[in-house]
């Protein structure tokens, strides 16, 4: 039996996933950080693990503050990209959120839509679990989700791109599960074709995994300034719970 490969164990370990989406700048990440440290008032040695971390934008700057951190992809080429920060205090390391990795941290970030990517809705349970897991008592954790209903109603079909000299032709679809994209582009005379899907999860689906698991609601958010969510107008669902 031949089992197919799961597409965002390809599509974010390829070099153009980065050239798609390099204006996804340190810039945005480190504002975020900065905007969420101040709201959470961690301890200064407190440990942090970067849950999908990519090649580790929030995790060097979160290192830079001193915070021991710890990021965690299941990309290899962004791990490897990423391992040329570590320092004492800053470490990466290939792994799936799916499962739990046997360390306890004072806080657990899943930043930038890093989750909803699984078929099976199990697997969603399965890493909020994990994240509960991977948390010593009284510690945090944020999803920093899309806000679904919102990428829904402003769905742009179709679009092109030109990146780095490379033409990509996106498309975009709902359904009642997912928002999937596909991405079609040529380089060096080879044709190239990827997908992304992104589970159309609310804030109470994420109130029924959280509720499963233990998980206390803190607040909120609706985007990188930590404005109110608003469902209309929130660009972000960003989720703060308490272990
Ligand atoms: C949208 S990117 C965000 C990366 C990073 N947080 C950032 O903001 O730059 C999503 C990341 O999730 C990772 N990912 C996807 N499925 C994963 C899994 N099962 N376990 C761990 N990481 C995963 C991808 O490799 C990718 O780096």
């Amino acid at each position: 039996m031949t089992t197919k490969t799961a597409w965002f164990k390809t599509w974010f370990d390829t070099t153009y996933y980065h050239i798609l989406y390099k204006h996804r700048n340190d810039e945005e990440a480190q504002h975020f950080m900065q905007q969420l440290i101040q709201y959470l008032k961690l301890n200064k040695t407190a440990s942090i693990l970067d849950l999908a971390c990519g090649k580790g934008r929030h995790s060097v700057y979160l290192s830079s503050l001193g915070y021991q951190v710890t990021g965690l992809d299941l990309s290899k080429n962004s791990i490897a990209y990423a391992s040329q920060f570590e320092e004492d205090n800053l470490k990466f390391a290939v792994h799936d959120m799916r499962e739990t990795y046997p360390y306890q941290f004072d806080a657990v970030f899943n930043l930038f839509t890093s989750f909803g990517y699984f078929n099976d809705d199990n697997d969603n349970l399965k890493t909020i679990q994990a994240v509960h897991n991977e948390l010593k008592s009284n510690g945090v954790a944020v999803f920093d989700f899309l806000n679904a209903s919102k990428a829904r109603e402003n769905l742009i079909a179709e679009e092109t791109k030109v990146v780095d000299g490379i033409t990509f032709e996106l498309t975009r679809r709902t359904d009642q599960k997912f928002i999937y994209k596909t991405i079609d582009f040529e380089d060096q005379g080879e044709h190239f074709s990827f997908k992304e899907q992104v589970r159309c999860l609310k804030l109470e689906h994420f109130k029924s995994y959280f509720e499963q698991v233990g998980f206390q609601l803190e607040a909120v958010f609706g985007d990188y300034d930590l404005s109110p969510f608003d469902v209309i107008n929130s660009n972000r669902m960003i989720m703060i719970v308490r272990k």
